[in-house]
């Protein structure tokens, strides 16, 4: 059978109103595919204005499939009208399952949803999207910590068919299944994946990020040709330099360091000091207009 299509999938039951906190480059996406898969989103953000920043994004997205012949408007207007602001986290008290994507940080999560089950029901669900932080350890906060489970995608999120759904320790298995089961229906395929540091993408993923870091710190030859190599000859859809720009150097160094650390130092998860030093000067990628590359509306002007 065919995965299926936004608009064609009218509900996901059990889930039919979503929470979601942190509304940056990942919860955007998130929120953009919930409303497309049926459900109702109600989006928190810490920042004053960045609801309303997702929220114009994300209409900029189908006002251009519109545009385009991709979705009609009739559809448009019926995701539009299931985005709603939280502007108080207990405005989430409804919400069958919350979904976080805030800052890569165990105890700024952690503290999350302690907060969180104060205000939502018993059987509501807690999912993270952290990249690397384990969902055990997340969930050790929680008096419930069956609900607790990693939901975790990619960036972009809609383009990156792909999520993991991750048990902690402790996830009840019907908790897993109804994710699992989100998951399809906002149409990716979902990957199963063990609480382990990185999980499966990131752990994965480590081998490329890592060493070309390495080979651009052993100055063997500079960044842009290391993606360059990557994108023609490895295959990839993007090399390590324009992916550690596009997911923000904040978030990808948060993710070495996290993951080194639970693997208790082995020196192949090392992180590098390249990473460290742009982080310390604010060049986070994209987000902040210069990383590994400088950016003007989007693009990737100039290879440093
Ligand atoms: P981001 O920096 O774009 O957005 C984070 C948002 O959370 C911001 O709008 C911020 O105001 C808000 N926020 C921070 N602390 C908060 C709190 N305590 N309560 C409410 N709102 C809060 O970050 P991004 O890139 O979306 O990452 C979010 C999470 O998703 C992180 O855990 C990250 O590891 C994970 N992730 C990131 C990926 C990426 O490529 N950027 C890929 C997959 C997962």
């Amino acid at each position: 059978m065919s995965s299926p299509t936004p608009s064609d999938v009218t509900s996901s039951a059990p889930f039919h109103r979503l929470g979601l906190v942190g509304t940056g480059a990942m919860g955007r996406g998130i929120a953009q595919l919930a409303a497309q898969a049926g459900l109702e989103v109600m989006l928190h953000d810490a920042r004053t204005g960045a609801v309303d920043e997702a929220r114009d994004f994300i209409a900029g997205i189908w006002s251009r499939g519109v545009a385009k012949g991709r979705l009609s408007e009739d559809d448009q207007a019926s995701y539009q009208s299931r985005l709603h602001e939280a502007t108080e986290l207990e405005d989430l008290a409804g919400c069958d399952i919350v979904v976080e994507a805030i800052v890569e940080d165990l105890d700024v999560k952690q503290d999350l949803f302690r907060r969180l089950e104060a205000v939502i029901a018993d059987d509501a669900v807690l999912a993270t999207n952290t990249s690397s932080l384990s969902v055990t350890a997340i969930a050790s906060a929680c008096r419930l910590p069956q609900r607790v489970i990693g939901f975790h995608f990619f960036n972009p999120v809609p383009l990156m068919k792909i999520v993991e759904v991750i048990p902690g320790l402790r996830t009840s298995r019907e908790v897993v299944d109804h994710v699992d089961a989100l998951g399809q229906a906002m149409g990716h395929f979902t990957a199963r994946a063990t609480d382990t540091p990185g999980f499966l993408v990131n752990h994965a993923g480590r081998a490329f990020g890592t060493e070309a870091l390495r080979i651009l710190g052993e100055r063997v030859t500079d960044h842009a040709t290391i993606d360059r190599i990557l994108v023609d000859q490895g295959g990839f859809r993007m090399g390590p330099f324009s992916l550690l720009d596009l997911t923000g150097l904040d978030v990808s160094h948060a993710v070495m360091e996290s993951i080194y650390h639970q693997y208790y130092e082995e020196a192949r998860f090392r992180p590098s000091p390249l990473t460290r030093s742009r982080l310390d000067a604010g060049l986070l990628g994209r987000k902040s207009g210069e990383g590994f590359y400088c950016y003007q509306e989007g693009q990737a002007v100039v290879a440093k």
